[in-house]
């Protein structure tokens, strides 16, 4: 008999604001989605069964665990109204007209990792693992985090720690990177997170029980998947697919992913990008969205108790306009 396959695990991911991410989406019968980030598949679940019988969705992620884990649950389940595809957002443009969603009435995007890869003691995403720092969402490009950790400069690093993570202590951190390397590289994420606690303040009697690497932890990871690059082209690529009427919903975790959305949604809401004391409009962009959601939407709070990772969720939502 031939030997089978080792069933992936099932996925631990708790899909973050789902009612209120269906509803703006809009499902309904026939409707034609793009999930960007379609992780464990819990919001893809949602929309499809909302938009039950005929809707379709095509289903993205940049992990290639991710889609096969998500295949495995519910592509036999839903057959042709269900596309998965390997590929970043930042191709969306490339990817979504050959799939058969060049003109959709929504896109969603859940910024940031899945319960599944924080779990996933191999790939270093937790400080509370000791697996190699990689932190790829796709393993097969780009540079891990372990790498960068041994090849910048003190100053590259200081730099990318306040960029990506505002971390207050860059540059005491990334000298200590630094030194620690001389002897031995930092090359866990376990390595990392003691060195962290060991050159940075402890924390403040009373304040939150944050760990003192979250930032660092934030920082490389933006780094190493060039996160806040691929959100600004993947918004601008999903745009350009919405019908009329369509709708952009985006998930963000922490301030520097919610101010490219915010910033995104309010320029295109504008339209004109003449300089204010410009008489008249001479670069003639109308508006392309209108706000959904002006100010965002925070979840509820039975929902952070019942799932600590939607805590600094906020949710974005724009319509597509005519022009
Ligand atoms: C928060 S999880 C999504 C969870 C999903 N909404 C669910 O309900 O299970 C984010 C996912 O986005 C993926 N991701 C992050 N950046 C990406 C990018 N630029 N392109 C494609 N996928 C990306 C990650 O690999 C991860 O699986």
């Amino acid at each position: 008999m031939a030997p089978t396959e080792p069933a992936l695990a099932p996925s631990q991911h708790v899909p973050v604001m789902p009612d209120e991410v269906v509803a703006m989406l809009a499902a309904r019968p026939g409707s034609l989605h793009i999930d960007a980030t379609v992780g464990g598949g819990g919001h893809a679940e949602r929309i499809l069964a909302a938009s039950d019988p005929d809707g379709r969705l095509l289903g993205l992620d940049a992990d290639g665990a991710a889609i096969a884990r998500v295949r495995e649950r519910l592509a036999g389940r839903y057959g042709d109204r269900l596309r998965l595809r390997q590929a970043n957002f930042r191709q969306l443009a490339d990817v979504a007209p050959g799939e058969g969603f060049g003109a959709i009435d929504g896109c969603l995007f859940d910024l940031g990792l899945s319960s599944d890869q924080l779990a996933d003691a191999e790939r270093g995403f937790s400080f509370r693992t000791t697996g190699r720092l990689d932190m790829r969402f796709d393993t097969s490009r780009g540079i891990p985090a372990a790498e960068l950790l041994a090849t910048l400069d003190a100053g590259e690093l200081t730099a990318l720690l306040r960029r990506y993570g505002e971390e207050p202590f860059a540059g005491r951190i990334a000298r200590a990177v630094v030194e620690a390397r001389r002897t031995a590289p930092v090359e866990t994420a376990a390595d990392l997170a003691a060195l962290v606690e060991r050159v940075t303040p402890g924390r403040a009697p009373g304040r939150r029980r944050v760990h003192p690497a979250t930032r660092v932890f934030q920082a490389l990871r933006v780094a190493v998947n060039e996160e806040l690059e691929a959100l600004q082209e993947g918004l601008a690529a999903a745009l350009d697919l919405l019908r009329p009427g369509g709708r952009l919903v985006v998930l963000s975790y922490h301030s520097l992913e919610d101010r490219i959305v915010k910033r995104f949604f309010q320029a295109e809401r504008r339209g004109c990008t003449c300089p204010p004391e410009a008489p008249v409009c001479v670069c003639g962009r109308q508006p392309r969205l209108r706000l959904v959601t002006p100010k965002g939407l925070v979840p509820e709070e039975a929902e952070v108790a019942a799932n600590p990772r939607a805590r600094s969720a906020r949710l974005r939502a724009a319509e597509r306009l005519v022009a």
